[in-house]
């Protein structure tokens, strides 16, 4: 390895150490934009325990959305201690029939089943499936940015946790990107090959048509 090399590895080691040891935590000032590392740090001496307190998994969620779920995110916005730690949380719940679409992050993810029984699976870059029937208490990883899905196959409702190693790892669901947003209907036809009719079918259901 040359000297150059070398010393970009151990000043990058040396940045990332220092950013680890000179502050305790840095919960996240949301009033005031986030860069590309997260927010700036709130004062300190306003910070409390609460702050490090995140109540919104509390109860079971109605999932009467379109796939019949309903997704409780625990990432910096929701929970500012999360702030430069690298680490967020998801509660999923999956009413029965329904799904967690396929959709991706900018991080892996981790989940565990706490209630009922589903299929979760994730696709890799050559087009293997991976997916299995998980039972409660069954953990399974995602890696970063594959795309994955967890499917309800049970007669209750499902509820899973779910952690990802960034604060903000973005969600972003591939159905609804290509159907629910402002891609015409033509370009969309060419980008998937599906014909207009079921372009249009998919726009109507999202209100894009
Ligand atoms: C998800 O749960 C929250 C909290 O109970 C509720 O306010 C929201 O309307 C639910 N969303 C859907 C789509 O069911």
């Amino acid at each position: 390895m040359n000297k150059l090399a070398f010393l970009s590895i151990f000043i990058t080691l040396f940045v990332t150490l220092a950013n680890a040891i000179e502050l305790d935590f840095c919960v996240g000032d949301l009033s005031l934009p986030r860069g590309p590392e997260g927010y700036v740090c709130k004062d300190p001496s306003t910070v409390t325990t609460d702050d490090f307190v995140y109540t919104g998994f509390r109860g079971e969620k109605p999932t009467t959305s379109i796939f019949k779920n309903n997704v409780t995110l625990g990432f910096v916005d929701q929970f500012p201690a999360l702030n430069g730690l690298g680490i967020s949380m998801a509660r999923l719940d999956i009413g029965v029939g329904g799904v967690i679409p396929v959709h991706s992050h900018r991080t892996s993810e981790i989940i565990i089943l706490v209630k009922g029984t589903i299929i979760a699976g994730f696709i890799d870059t050559n087009n293997k499936a991976h997916y299995k029937r998980l039972e409660v208490g069954d953990v399974m990883i995602f890696p970063q940015a594959m795309l994955h899905f967890q499917i309800n196959i049970g007669k209750t409702l499902a509820t899973a946790y779910v952690s990802l190693n960034g604060g903000n790892p973005g969600l972003q669901l591939t159905t609804p990107a290509l159907f629910a947003g402002n891609l015409p209907a033509q370009i969309v036809e060419q980008i998937t090959l599906l014909s207009h009719e079921e372009v249009m079918r998919m726009k109507k259901m999202f209100g894009t048509a």
